[in-house]
């Protein structure tokens, strides 16, 4: 029916109130046709076509995660060793003071997260490889943040490096021990 002939009429009527039947607009059309094109492809991929549930999204998700924190970098014992340098524990110290001292005081003696300045250790024995594990994967569980994806591996070995150096300082107004003391 071309839009000379289109006569929007009905013979309905009632209490002198004429009802119309205008076309619906071409464009509402289409939108309403690729709604029902949208839903079917929608329903065939996610019945059939093997789309994730959330549950299997969830997992996928935490799938990732785990490999974000078991894959973060690993440094041995003496590699940190040799990036320890007063270069390094200059520039961990600006990060600990921006970063770190909010929980753990300027000096490192401690506030809301352990004094890092005795002997005695949370989480491993001090040496350099804990202290960088600790500080790259955090303990979210108690308040100590994952600082991997947030530093760069540079900043983390430099970080590492300025905790590593206050080992034994014991400085005074220290928190009390918490841990195990390290041989
Ligand atoms: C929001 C507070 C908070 C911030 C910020 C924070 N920490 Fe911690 N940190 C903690 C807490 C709480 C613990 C103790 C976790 C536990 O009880 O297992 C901890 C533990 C640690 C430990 C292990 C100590 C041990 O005895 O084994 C190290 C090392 C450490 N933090 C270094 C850092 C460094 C370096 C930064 C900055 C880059 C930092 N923390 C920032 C709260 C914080």
């Amino acid at each position: 029916m071309s839009d000379q002939e289109f006569d929007p009429m009905t013979d309905h009527e009632y209490d002198g109130i004429r009802e119309l039947d205008n076309r619906l607009p071409e464009w509402w059309l289409a939108l309403f046709g690729i709604t029902i094109i949208f839903g079917f492809i929608y329903w065939l991929h996610y019945e059939f076509g093997g789309g994730h549930t959330q549950v299997q999204e969830l997992n996928l998700a935490m799938g990732v995660i785990q490999s974000v924190k078991g894959s973060g970098p690993s440094f041995s014992e003496d590699q940190l060793n040799a990036l320890f340098t007063a270069e390094t524990v200059g520039k961990g110290h600006e990060i600990f003071t921006a970063k770190c001292a909010a929980c753990h005081a300027a000096e490192g003696g401690g506030l809301i997260g352990p004094n890092l300045t005795d002997k005695f250790w949370l989480h491993g024995k001090g040496t350099s490889a804990d202290i960088f594990e600790v500080i790259a994967k955090g303990v979210p569980e108690k308040g100590m943040p994952p600082w991997a994806e947030q530093m760069t591996e540079e900043e983390l070995v430099a970080t590492a490096a300025f905790v590593h150096s206050l080992k034994d300082r014991n400085v005074p107004g220290g928190k009390p021990p918490q841990g195990e003391e390290a041989p």
